[in-house]
């Protein structure tokens, strides 16, 4: 018997568990009802009197380890975190899928890039606007379509409050609040009520240009336009400018640029005329900048206003504008290496 109860004490002492499960299967085998220890104190009573005080005390010593055991592996397993008590191995390497930047974003940081390069600063402002900077102050009529509740979310009627329908509210707000010379670019979000379709959203992103100071001219416009074209797509991007009109310019036009998908020889991107339009611009009305305070007879400048979305499809050959609202992972992991 002595034998054998310095064989368990031995098999107690060098008792490691990995788990709580280990730990309650030692404890069954030698604490529970039919286990080791009470195994023992039933063939105590077969001990010779002389040897009972030696074995008694063996016997409660064993006892004794196998608590002491069990309460020192359940603290330290009950303090390592879960996984690794449940059989996790941490030292393994990090299989963390790492976000990617949305196509977007991409093309807002490239634009905002190719502007600053020439002195162009970021300006933002509201997406809940009010009449005068979204409409009045751009030389709005009075009924024109834009002002009427098919094209704009209203939020509150007199005083009209809605959600602004172009950035080009950002440059009266810049204008009402700095001095010429200005030359800013104004990214953000703006809202139409527009049926969705692959080419339309009621929620979608532009970038507005501006910029004011003494003699600036059409050719201006017309040069910084072209640098921007050939920054954005390549430098063999051509550019021409059609006549247009928008009530906040004067004159007006809108930029095509020959069509990167097929380099000009016609393709159904470009509906076979080898051109795509990307842009609004023209000079600043002089009414516009009277309404903003800025002394329209010392002061010219022109504007510009384009769709992030638009460029982005261009640029990446994305035919439904509905993929960047929709999240779809097997979409975002293609602009993995963009940056
Ligand atoms: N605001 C126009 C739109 O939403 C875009 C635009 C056109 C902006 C001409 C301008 C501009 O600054 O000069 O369609």
């Amino acid at each position: 018997m002595k034998s054998k109860i310095e064989k368990y004490l031995e098999e107690v002492r060098s008792f490691e568990a990995d788990n709580l499960e280990q730990l309650e299967a030692f404890r069954i085998r030698f604490l529970s009802k039919k286990g080791l220890v009470p195994a023992l104190f039933a063939d105590f009573k077969q001990v010779a009197a002389e040897d009972r005080k030696e074995m008694g005390q063996l016997i409660n010593e064993l006892k004794k380890a196998i608590q002491e055991k069990i309460v020192t592996l359940k603290q330290q397993l009950e303090s390592k975190p879960d996984n690794e008590a449940s059989g996790m191995d941490l030292s393994l390497p990090a299989t963390v899928q790492l976000g990617t930047r949305h196509p977007l974003s991409i093309v807002r940081n490239e634009i905002i890039d190719i502007f600053s390069r020439i002195g162009f600063n970021v300006s933002e402002g509201p997406e809940i606007e009010d009449d005068f900077h979204n409409f009045t102050a751009l030389n709005f009529p009075p009924n024109h379509p834009a002002r009427d509740m098919q094209d704009t979310f209203f939020i509150e009627k007199d005083p009209d409050i809605a959600l602004r329908t172009h950035t080009s509210s950002v440059q009266v707000r810049v204008m009402e609040n700095s001095k010429p010379p200005i030359r800013t670019i104004s990214p953000g979000r703006v809202f139409r009520n527009e049926a969705i379709s692959a080419r339309a959203h009621c929620i979608f992103h532009q970038v507005e240009g501006l910029y004011i100071d003494t003699g600036v001219s059409f050719a201006d416009l017309k040069h910084t336009l072209f640098y921007f074209a050939r920054e954005m797509f390549g430098e063999n991007t051509k550019t021409r400018f059609r006549p247009s009109y928008f009530p906040f310019t004067e004159p007006s036009a809108e930029m095509d640029i020959s069509c990167n998908i097929c380099g000009g020889k016609g393709c159904n991107i470009c509906k076979y005329t080898g051109w795509v339009e990307i842009l609004g611009c023209g000079m600043v009305d002089p009414n516009v900048l009277n309404a903003c305070r800025i002394d329209s007879i010392k002061y010219t400048g022109y504007a510009f206003g384009m769709g992030i979305e638009r460029i982005a499809m261009l640029k990446y050959q994305i035919n439904d504008l509905r993929l960047f609202f929709e999240n779809d992972l097997r979409f975002l992991r293609q602009f993995e290496s963009a940056e």
